[in-house]
């Protein structure tokens, strides 16, 4: 009753008004996180120890692990066409292109990291196309054209809104296409990083799991070189495993699979918090209905 009653005061400006609102401070943050992912950009490609040039010219280079080669052989990308979304230098959609697809799409907000990209795929000689964009600007040109939306390493963490990001993917996929994460699992939100300030126990609960607050940052991304600098801000979110479902249940895609793994695919974590065998990455996969 009095829900109903809340919904009746509104009038229709008001909730013109809150959508204009929340799409500003949702521009705000990812405007923010371009320029973050552009000055560090240069950073990476130092700090990387491979020149992705040269290993690009070998046809059979690949960065994909077993596991992930594995799920997307099952998936089977013979003649598919495969979009990443946050896909940074293009290298993971580049050696998925190995196992079969026809063509690929990236999309990433960094305009540093789409160029490095486009000189891989051209490299490579692969047909890949990488866009630069903000995800929640992808247009309707892209709906309905993709066999599968893959996503990895550290991509959703940077996304302000989980149900807008998958009822887009949800669009962008063609019926019974699929979906597959390969994430960091958001265990990892609790532990501290070896690189902050004040760290002793690698796996000392040190944040909630629930913690509700954007992470707003001026120590750089740098999570190759584990350097600390004054940067320019950015800012992430700490997900929850059910928040990440919700949002993919309520977009229309059946979870078909999700797996949990105690191996680390950032990077970021030492041997204690490997051996202890804790959830550090996940695989889902899901389908389009
Ligand atoms: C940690 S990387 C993950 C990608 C890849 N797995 C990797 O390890 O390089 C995160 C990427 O997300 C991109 N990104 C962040 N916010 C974005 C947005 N709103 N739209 C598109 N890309 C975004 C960043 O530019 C960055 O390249």
């Amino acid at each position: 009753m009095g829900i109903n009653l809340r919904r009746m005061e509104i009038h229709p400006e008001d909730d013109m008004v809150k959508e204009h609102k929340k799409k500003l401070s949702l521009k705000k943050i990812t405007q923010a996180n371009r320029s973050a992912w552009n000055e560090v950009h240069p950073v990476h490609q130092k700090k990387w120890q491979k020149d992705f040039r040269k290993l690009f010219r070998d046809a059979k280079y690949t960065t994909l692990d077993d596991i992930e080669s594995a799920r997307l052989k099952k998936i089977g990308l013979k003649g598919k066409k495969v979009g990443q979304l946050c896909c940074n230098n293009g290298r993971e959609l580049i050696s998925l292109m190995k196992l079969g697809a026809r063509e690929g799409v990236g999309f990433d907000i960094s305009d540093e990291v789409i160029r490095e990209a486009r000189e891989l795929a051209f490299i490579s000689g692969r047909n890949c196309k990488f866009i630069r964009t903000d995800v929640y600007d992808i247009g309707k040109e892209h709906y309905g054209q993709f066999d599968l939306v893959y996503l990895t390493s550290g991509a959703l963490t940077w996304l302000p809104d989980l149900k807008k990001f998958f009822l887009l993917i949800a669009k962008m996929l063609k019926k019974n296409g699929s979906l597959m994460i390969y994430e960091l699992h958001p265990f990892v939100n609790m532990l501290a990083c070896e690189y902050e300030e004040g760290f002793q126990d690698p796996l000392k609960i040190a944040y909630s799991y629930f913690k509700k607050e954007a992470w707003i940052d001026n120590r750089g991304i740098d999570y190759i070189g584990k350097s600390v600098y004054q940067s320019r801000t950015n800012i992430s979110f700490s997900q929850t495993i059910s928040s990440i479902m919700n949002s993919i249940i309520q977009s229309g895609i059946r979870i078909t699979e999700f797996n949990e793994y105690p191996h680390d695919i950032s990077g970021l974590f030492t041997k204690t918090v490997t051996d202890m065998q804790v959830p550090l990455s996940y695989i889902l996969v899901g389908q389009k209905k």
